[in-house]
């Protein structure tokens, strides 16, 4: 199954959508900045565009494709007037948060914003870890510990108060479990009617509670993450919904502030390298956004390599650099212990692949047992208790340095993007059993063997 570059698919199209739309060769690669728009002399820095043919796109209308061509739509940024919506805003002085940003966030001034307090989430020195894996620093961006446990709540207050301010009643998702948990969360916040779909059995059980506490409309469909993608998909204009899948250019404006936190965070510089899960490509690509736009922004020099981490079972985005081809094919039937990531037919694959390239990095993969092993010592010698497709960037580190393909002596960054108390399941399945015993101190004395 395709999704939106393969000439002569037999797929459905989706809303505003071509079906036979060009395959990405030749890439033109067009930064998130540029330099002004067409005889625009408002002082709104943003403009929606196509990433691939560049037609502009109305804001005030749910969209996700080019009404042209197919691609998915972007937000960029007109460099002068966010420069000076930034000199007057003093962003610095605010606490780190997503709407730190708020000038680089493209929703109306006078938009009611839906926000749990979300980003701000901590950068941590994993010391420990760096020494047992032979690295010489490494940081961990944990973004588990956002409102709802994933990072997904960076592009749900984004998309939310985009969604109100557009009228919308009803929202909805396909998820792997975190943007369904974080889309219910927001839409309650909002009053607004949220549905979401899930590939049946496969969603870890934190994340199903979640998305039903917050009283979402939880459907479960026969089929995996990317069937049920396309169903939302093809039904959001029949039904009224809008989608809040990474597909949403308004999500990804939200999920870039984790780039800008980062470079402030260390002090104002850009990292050497980012190490970061891949599952259907949107954090990828919105992390070199966040990293591309404060670099044109000259708020820093440079910016990193991205890192893109699979899992070996749902691996489409690695198997193109392997492979060296500018062209997606869908993984059938993806799998991987990191349920999160197991997608094989990323809606953002363009995206996130421009984006790798053009950072000069490149994507591989790691297997299910690098990705627990990596989830215990992140647990266990630095208190990071990440659900696997949170261990995935820091599995990549390892990998990497083991396969001699980054030096001990790096400074590298890992995205943890979400909680390990999502996957309860996975964590009990690979710890060692509580042992029973008697109410007695020889009980206990007698088990740690000090009698
Ligand atoms: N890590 C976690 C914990 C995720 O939940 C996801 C995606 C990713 C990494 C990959 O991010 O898709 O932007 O490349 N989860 C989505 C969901 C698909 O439905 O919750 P991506």
């Amino acid at each position: 199954m395709d999704r939106i570059v393969q000439p002569g698919s037999a797929r459905r199209a989706w809303p505003g959508e071509f079906r036979h739309v060009q395959q990405c060769e030749g890439l033109i690669f067009t930064p998130a900045i540029v330099g002004a728009f067409g005889g625009d002399t408002t002082s709104d820095p943003f403009e929606m565009r196509c990433i691939e043919c560049g037609k502009v796109h109305t804001q005030n209308r749910a969209a996700y494709a080019c009404t042209s061509c197919g691609n998915l739509l972007e937000l960029r940024m007109d460099r002068a007037k966010a420069l000076e919506r930034m000199s007057e805003a003093k962003m610095q002085k605010r606490p780190l948060s997503v709407w730190r940003y708020k000038e680089l966030i493209p929703v109306g001034e006078g938009a009611q914003v839906f926000t749990l307090n979300e980003g701000g989430t901590q950068l941590l020195d994993a010391k420990r870890l760096a020494e047992e894996i032979g690295i010489r620093r490494l940081r961990i961006k944990f973004d588990g510990t956002n409102p709802t446990g994933s990072f997904k709540d960076r592009g749900m207050t984004v998309g939310i108060t985009k969604a109100r301010e557009l009228g919308m009643k009803t929202v909805a998702c396909a998820s792997t479990g975190n943007t369904s948990a974080s889309l219910a969360a927001y839409a309650g916040l909002a009053g607004m009617k949220c549905v979401v779909l899930i590939p049946e059995g496969k969603v870890a059980l934190g994340k199903l509670a979640q998305a039903m506490m917050h009283g979402a409309v939880v459907v479960s469909v026969e089929g995996n993450f990317d069937q049920a993608l396309d169903v939302v998909m093809r039904s959001s204009e029949k039904l009224g919904l809008y989608v809040l899948n990474s597909v949403n250019p308004f999500r990804i404006e939200g999920q870039k502030t984790a780039a800008y936190e980062i470079c402030d965070q260390l002090g104002g510089k850009s990292p050497e390298s980012l190490y970061i899960p891949v599952g259907n490509g949107g954090n990828s690509a919105a992390y070199w956004k966040g990293f591309e736009e404060y670099e044109a922004l000259g708020v820093v020099s440079g910016h990193p390599i991205i890192r893109g981490i699979q899992a070996e079972g749902s691996a489409p985005i690695a198997r193109m650099f392997a492979s060296g081809s500018a062209t997606m094919v869908p993984v059938q039937k993806p799998d991987t212990v990191a349920t999160a990531i197991r997608i094989g037919n990323p809606a953002n694959w363009k995206k996130t692949y421009r984006a790798i390239k053009e950072s000069g990095g490149s994507a591989t993969t790691v297997t299910d047992a690098q990705i627990l092993s990596a989830q215990t010592k992140m647990a266990k010698l630095e208190g990071v208790f990440a659900e696997p497709a949170g261990a995935a960037a820091v599995a990549g580190v390892m990998d990497d340095l083991q396969r001699g393909i980054l030096g001990r002596s790096s400074e590298v960054v890992c995205v943890s993007t979400g909680h390990g108390l999502k996957d309860p399941d996975v964590a009990i399945a690979q710890s060692a059993k509580p042992t029973t015993i008697e109410a007695s101190v020889e009980a206990l004395e007698r088990l740690l063997g000090a009698a």
